[in-house]
Order: C-alpha cells, then sequence, then structure tokens
C-alpha cells in the first residue's frame, strides 16, 4: 500500500466542492464530506435562475472532457437526467485564480470571482436506499497540466459518493476507458456484465462497488488498493470474443470483479469472487 499525501490534501486546499441538485435533495446530503464543508453558495439548487451560469460551466466541462471520446452529453440531460433526478457534485476554483488565459484557452465565459468547475460527479439514485447510478466523471487535469491536478477524478469521485452518502455504486464503463485507473481505486469491481449490447458501445462493462465512508476517505487520501489477488486473468480491452466468453459465464451465475487498474499494455485484470467476498 503506498499513500500520497501531499497531492489530495493540495487539491483540497485550492480547491473547492460545490453541489448542483434539486431542493429538495440539500437535506439528506453530506455537505462536510471527509470534514471538508461545502460552502452554502456553493450549493446550487438546479432549478434556481442561480445556477443557470455554473450550468454553462458544466457543459463546457463535459464538452471539453467527453466531446473528444465522442460521447458529449445533450445539453437538456444535465437536468433531465442528471440534477433533477440526482446530483452533481464537483470541485472549482474561482475564475481570477486558473493560469492566465485558462478561461479563453478553455472556451470558458466567466467573471473573476466566478466559480470554474474542473471536475465533476455525476449520479443518480438507482435502487433504494443508497445504490446510486454514476453516469460521468470528467476533469481537466490532462487540459491543465500547468496546475499539477494529479488525482483530481479520484478525488472527485470519492468526495461525491460521500456526499450522496452512497454505499452501493453501479456504473458503466468501456474497457478501453482511461477511468478504469480511477474507478479500480475504489476497491474491486464486482462485473454485472463484461458485454453490453444496451449500451452504445457493446463494449462497454457495467460493474458494482461496495463501499462505506471510511473506504472513501481512505480513496481520497489517495491510499490505494492491494490487488485482491496475486493470480488475475488479463482481459484485452478489443478482444471481444474473450469479453463475451467472459459474459457468457457471467449469465450462466458465475461472478467475477475487475480487480486492479489496467497494465501498461492496457490489459484488465479480472478475477472470480471468491465465496468470502460474495454479499
Ligand atoms: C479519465 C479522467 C476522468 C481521468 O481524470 P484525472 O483527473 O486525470 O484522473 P486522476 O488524476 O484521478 O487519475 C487516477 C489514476 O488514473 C491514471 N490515469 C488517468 N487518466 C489516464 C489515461 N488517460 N491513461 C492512463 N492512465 C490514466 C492516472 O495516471 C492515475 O494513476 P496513477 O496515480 O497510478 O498515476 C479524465 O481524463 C477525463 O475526464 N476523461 C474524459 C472523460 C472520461 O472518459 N470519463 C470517464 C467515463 S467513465
Amino acid at each position: 500500500m503506498s499513500v500520497e499525501r501531499t497531492g489530495p490534501a493540495r487539491l483540497l486546499s485550492t480547491l473547492e466542492p460545490f453541489v448542483v441538485a434539486p431542493w429538495w435533495r440539500f437535506g439528506s446530503l453530506n455537505l462536510r464530506p471527509f470534514g471538508v464543508a461545502v460552502r452554502p453558495d456553493n450549493c446550487f439548487d438546479v432549478l434556481s435562475s442561480r445556477a443557470e451560469r455554473l450550468l454553462h460551466r458544466l457543459v463546457r466541462l463535459d464538452r471539453l472532457t467527453f466531446g473528444p471520446e465522442g460521447m458529449p452529453m445533450p445539453r437538456w440531460l444535465f437536468v433531465d437526467g442528471s440534477a433533477l433526478p440526482g446530483v452533481i457534485s464537483g470541485l472549482g476554483i474561482r475564475a481570477d485564480e486558473l493560469p492566465p488565459r485558462a478561461v479563453q484557452r478553455l472556451g470558458l465565459e466567466a467573471r473573476p470571482s466566478d466559480l470554474v468547475p474542473l471536475a465533476m460527479y455525476i449520479a443518480v439514485p438507482a435502487r433504494p436506499p443508497l445504490v446510486w447510478y454514476g453516469h460521468n466523471l470528467a476533469s481537466l487535469n490532462r487540459q491543465l497540466p500547468e496546475m499539477e491536478l494529479g488525482g483530481l477524478a479520484t478525488l472527485t469521485k470519492a468526495l461525491g459518493l460521500s456526499i450522496m452518502r452512497c454505499t452501493t455504486q453501479i456504473g458503466a464503463t468501456q474497457w478501453t476507458s482511461a477511468a478504469l485507473h480511477v474507478h479500480a481505486r475504489f476497491g474491486p469491481m464486482e462485473l454485472l456484465t463484461a458485454w453490453t449490447p444496451a449500451h452504445a458501445n457493446p463494449a462497454t462493462l457495467t460493474y458494482k462497488l461496495e463501499l462505506d465512508e471510511s473506504l472513501l476517505e481512505r480513496v481520497a487520501q489517495g491510499i490505494r488498493p492491494g490487488m485482491v489477488t496475486e493470480d488475475p486473468f488479463w482481459i484485452e480491452p478489443r478482444d471481444h470474443d474473450a469479453i463475451r466468453a467472459l459474459e457468457e459465464r457471467i449469465e450462466r451465475g458465475k461472478r467475477f470483479a475487475v480487480v486492479g487498474p489496467p497494465d501498461r499494455k492496457g490489459r484488465v485484470p479480472v478475477a472470480p469472487v471468491s465465496p468470502h467476498q460474495a454479499a
């Protein structure tokens, strides 16, 4: 186990958490995740016109991150499928604290005192009471190398799940996605599917993470989980035959989990779920 104490702590000292949700949800949220207070003026009721300018910048954040992936969200989805049924949380910085010309370079419209979101996590309640479906994780770390934002997506997801009081998270991601490096930080990702024809890209896995507050806090501190097994088998993300064979085994009742981040070749480590892990 290795610990990076400087990165996440530094991010939390320079960036501000924010939350966008309908007014009726705020009472059930944890607005002091890991003791970090979300300022009242960084809590935005999605139905209020006060949220308008931040929502514009969140759409821009999505375009900058998911646009190159070919999966930008339609604008209406920020309300219909995100902040109204669920929660958008993230980390941002005041526009006048960004590096010179970053606002223009990123194509943002912001007054100097405006909060500019640099990362967001979006989830919606899936099965009551505490299962959430995470459908968007975006970070500008790679677009703003001069800011040294390493660990931003990991911290944003951990904060968001704590804000939502989530104890089980499900999600869908492509076998080729760099986000697997982030999601694998939260422990074994049990595979609900390996091949997902319901998705626009069937080479998508759906997964389940079992969480608690202390695990989320460890992830937020930069602590990595150890590999659950020394002996995984490896899925090559473009080997659709192997992915479909894995799916067949799952549909026959076998249980598997992604047990670590992709290796240098992009191969993803998978192992059977051991009986003592079975819920
Ligand atoms: C993928 C994404 C969320 C990562 O954001 P980030 O802030 O750079 O992520 P973090 O700094 O928290 O990275 C955590 C780990 O993932 C690794 N990682 C992140 N992006 C990576 C990439 N493109 N290739 C390889 N590793 C990557 C980091 O190196 C780090 O591992 P390390 O600590 O061992 O070095 C961001 O690049 C993004 O928004 N991409 C486009 C949208 C997307 O694909 N979202 C996920 C959809 S499920």
